[in-house]
């Protein structure tokens, strides 16, 4: 038997614009995540009605209590709270996350908020050019501590912001897609830098508002393998997971931008813009876990620079290649989902041994799923055993995680009921329940438990695996 500490906490994960729908009522503004989604309204489905969790949250509360969750990592939507994003607070957003957050407390769920989860409100991009301006780490202060006194009293588990690591490398994500492409990576610094510093503020704030409260970042971790034993290919390896996560962790842990970062921004001619008083800010604000997101390993090889492309160009979105330091290549030893995420749960060991060995600080996984379609029998049962055996093999490795010594405290997979995933609407599915729509056609937005769901259940009732 695989059995985990009783304390060890199970739970489940969800973010608003991919579940809530509900994208303009109640004075609810416009996200940069709702305006990306209704550029392809043609192609698949957008976060209009996405799993329709504003209407149906009562419902749902009650099979995740059913499935017996003692944790609901969900984020709440900065736009409903308020509109413009540095404007008027709009009561009906406030409302609507106290219903939520009582009604977990009464399912005996422990909530665990995300700040920000990708939508940033579309008012801010268009008058600040979002993150690029420092004005908008002044909304998302004042943002977060209206959400610290409006819920901070129930509320003790709280993740900043998203996946910063990821968002940063998503032209669209950052509203970037009309950046000259001269003055691209130059914005794009300025605004990570300003998410670490929002971050590390609203953390500050946070350990003063609620001295009880647990506040932390989201990591999309990296885990990259050599495409050979080579010297170069093994360096190239290594950048790639410091250029894509480790060089956020440091400046979330330690609250300065490592050596090969910095080089690199001088390199490409990056010159951000800081004040005095910031590098205090970013030292001294210490967060209390770090929330790890998993889906998958990566492989690369050494990339050199020729005359077409000079060192610290970039070449593609997510999984870019960086002339000089590495490039992605495909990895034989794993196979992928049919949507080209490469399945490893030893990876999972790996991350978790990585990030705990070297930052000591408790983790707990955010996210972790299998992302594939999912078909109703004729019973009207959804048999989703290929995601069974994946989260049975990726909680086997957080198991032998810990029999390494790592500190880890939760596990919450993507994701609690199916939503809308980014790139490819519902017919890539994650959750546990089934959510009875497809891409264009509502139905009847039915909730059905998949066999996941009966499966996790008693995962969570007897703290492991029989197996
Ligand atoms: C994570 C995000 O990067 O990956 C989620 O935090 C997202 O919001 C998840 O849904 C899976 O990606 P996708 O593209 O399948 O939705």
């Amino acid at each position: 038997m695989k059995k985990f500490n009783k304390s060890f906490l199970w739970g489940a994960s969800s973010s608003a614009f991919q579940i809530e729908g509900a994208w303009n009522e109640d004075g609810k503004g416009e996200s940069v995540a709702d305006f990306n989604s209704f550029k392809r309204s043609k192609i698949q489905a957008d976060s209009t009605v996405a799993s329709d969790f504003y209407h149906h949250y009562h419902e749902d509360i009650k099979l995740m209590q059913e499935m017996g969750l003692q944790v609901y990592r969900f984020s709440i939507a900065w736009s409903r709270i308020i509109p413009d994003g540095d404007g008027e607070i709009n009561q009906a957003g406030i409302d609507f996350y106290n219903h939520v957050i009582d009604d977990l407390l009464a399912a005996d769920i422990v909530p665990f908020v995300t700040l920000y989860h990708f939508d940033l409100p579309l008012a801010l991009a268009k008058k600040y050019n979002g993150w690029e301006n420092r004005d908008c780490v002044i909304a998302f202060c004042r943002y977060a501590e209206i959400c610290f006194k409006c819920f901070g009293d129930r509320v003790k588990y709280w993740q900043v912001i998203n996946e910063q690591n990821l968002m940063i490398r998503v032209d669209e994500r950052m509203n970037l897609w009309n950046t000259p492409l001269e003055k691209r990576e130059q914005v794009r610094a300025q605004m990570d830098y300003h998410m670490f510093l929002a971050n590390a503020l609203v953390i500050l704030n946070g350990h003063q508002l609620i001295p009880d409260g647990k506040f932390g970042p989201a990591i999309s971790s990296t885990m990259t393998y050599p495409a050979t034993s080579k010297p170069e290919d093994v360096w190239g390896a290594k950048m790639n997971d410091n250029f894509k996560t480790n060089y956020a962790l440091e400046m979330y842990c330690y609250g300065k931008y490592p050596g090969y970062y910095l080089n690199y921004l001088k390199k490409i001619g990056v010159k951000l813009n800081t004040l005095p008083d910031d590098s205090e800010i970013l030292a001294t604000a210490k967060p209390d876990f770090i929330a790890v997101n998993y889906y998958r390993t990566l492989m690369a090889q050494y990339l050199p620079t020729d005359n077409n492309h000079s060192l610290g160009m970039r070449r593609n979105d997510i999984d870019f290649d960086l002339y000089g330091y590495f490039q992605i290549v495909n990895n034989p030893q794993l196979k992928a989902s049919e949507y080209g995420a490469q399945i490893d749960p030893l990876g999972l060991r790996l991350v978790l041994n990585e990030y705990y060995h070297q930052f000591r600080l408790p983790l707990i996984i955010t996210e972790n799923g299998l992302g594939t379609a999912d078909k109703i029998n004729k019973q009207g049962e959804i048999n989703d055993q290929y995601r069974i055996d994946y989260l049975r093999n990726h909680i086997v490795a957080c198991y032998k995680a810990i029999e390494d010594g790592v500190n880890l405290v939760g596990y919450c997979p993507w994701s609690v009921l199916d939503l809308l995933s980014s790139h490819q609407g519902f017919k890539k599915r994650y959750g546990f329940i089934y959510v009875n729509r497809s891409d264009f056609d509502l139905k009847d937005l039915r909730r059905i438990p998949k066999a996941s769901f009966y499966w996790y259940q008693q995962v969570i009732k007897n703290h492991g695996l029989k197996d």
